[in-house]
């Protein structure tokens, strides 16, 4: 077991942990944090991003212990201070962007980064940013759509699949 320190949507926490603990069991059994999915157990479905230091990563892919002394934000930390859903929720909402849910919270964590490094992408660059987050449900199309309206685009051109 090992100590581990980290700031996870703006509070410190320190825990003991398995080297072999995985960042999405922290996240989910240790501090209950459950908005964090867990999709697969082959790296590829995307349910789980968070974000590490401010970069997406999918959380099946590290190790608690490697997260000792960084900042890790989730998707419980996504929304508005007083609540309400942030721009990339909303658009989520409006746009029809999710039906069962469980790819959502990951999409959304992928769509923050994307927004954050491309604050204007096109429908290809939001269609590859996707790759690594598996949406059985949508088709991805309202997914694209609710992104690009997030940024602040006109989506009517946007491509039906
Ligand atoms: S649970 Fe992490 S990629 Fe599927
Ligand atoms: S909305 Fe069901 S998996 Fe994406």
């Amino acid at each position: 077991m090992a100590e581990v320190t980290m700031v996870v949507n703006g509070k410190s926490v320190t825990r003991s942990v398995s080297g072999n603990t995985l960042m999405t069991e922290f996240l989910r059994e240790e501090l209950r944090l459950t908005g964090t999915h867990v999709g697969c157990d082959t790296s590829q479905c995307g349910a789980c991003v968070i974000h590490v230091n401010g970069e997406a990563v999918k959380s099946c892919t590290m190790f608690a212990a490697e997260a000792n002394g960084a900042e890790v934000s989730t998707i419980e930390d996504q929304a508005n201070a007083d609540g309400s859903l942030n721009a990339i929720q909303q658009a989520f909402q409006d746009h029809h962007g999710l039906q069962c849910g469980f790819c959502t919270p990951g999409m959304v964590m992928s769509a923050t980064a994307l927004l954050k490094e491309n604050p204007k992408p096109t429908e290809a660059e939001v269609r590859d940013y996707l790759e690594g987050n598996i949406c059985r449900c949508t088709g991805y199309h309202n997914i694209v759509k609710a992104i690009m309206a997030a940024s602040g685009q006109d989506v009517t051109a946007v491509a039906a699949e």
